[in-house]
């Protein structure tokens, strides 16, 4: 398998959402959770038509780039037309780009031109999208992304039945391949979802809607820990 900078199923990471972080000050956000030894960072992308909300573009990314060379950039693409904006996003640095299976597009060739380009490829499952829809491109991916809260804002509660299929996907792709858990994971839930099988565990609000991040996180690994 390609040498992709995303590393390979097993630890558990946990990857923190900016899109809870105050865009103001974003550089000093994201060195306060580096500092404290997190390196996956998680960008949600939002096109106001996927999704109810507009957030970030390549732009972004490209700074962020040159500002943490070293930092994971996972792009979590929650746009209508995938196919039309993934090479944007890996030139401006993108490391790891997840799309979702209700996107248009054919996901197998998704997933091939992003490996031709050089980036480890994701695919998402909506709270509501059964895990039979990925069944044919998972073996292909890096990742499986499995959505715990209904795609679009930050802050929402964590659906309990929706992260159940973390166990069938984990059956189904076996320890390499990294299943990324995200919306409304705590210490509360995060937990849970390691017992099912996740790896990336994403938190926006947990980290960044906290005054005092190094215990913030120092918190969700505590729980999962003990
Ligand atoms: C939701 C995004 C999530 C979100 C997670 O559409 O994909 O990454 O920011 O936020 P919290 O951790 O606050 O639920
Ligand atoms: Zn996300």
């Amino acid at each position: 398998m390609e040498n992709f900078r995303l590393p390979k199923g097993g630890k558990i990471e946990i990857a923190p959402s900016i899109l809870s972080a105050d865009f103001g000050c974003l550089a000093d956000e994201i060195r306060q959770v580096a500092d404290c030894g997190l390196t996956i960072i998680h960008l949600d992308v939002m096109d106001g038509h996927f999704v109810p909300n507009l957030t970030m573009g390549p732009p972004l990314v490209k700074n962020l780039r040159s500002h943490f060379p070293n930092l994971i950039l996972d792009a979590h693409l929650m746009i209508t037309d995938p196919d039309d904006y993934i090479e944007p996003f890996v030139k401006a640095g993108a490391d790891h780009i997840t799309f979702h299976i209700e996107a248009n597009g054919e996901p197998e060739d998704i997933i091939k031109r992003l490996h031709d380009m050089g980036c480890s490829a994701g695919l998402c499952v909506n709270p509501v999208t059964p895990v039979k829809d990925i069944e044919e491109f998972a073996e292909l991916c890096q990742m499986i992304l499995v959505m715990t809260v209904n795609p679009g804002f930050g802050g929402q509660s964590f659906m309990a039945e929706a992260a159940k299929k973390i166990i069938d996907i984990r059956k189904m792709v076996g320890p390499d391949v990294r299943i990324e858990v995200d919306g409304g994971i705590s210490a509360d839930t995060a937990k849970t979802v390691v017992e099912y099988g996740a790896d990336t565990l994403v938190a926006g609000n947990a980290i960044f809607g906290k005054a005092d991040r190094k215990k913030a996180i120092e918190d969700i690994v505590n729980s999962y820990r003990n």
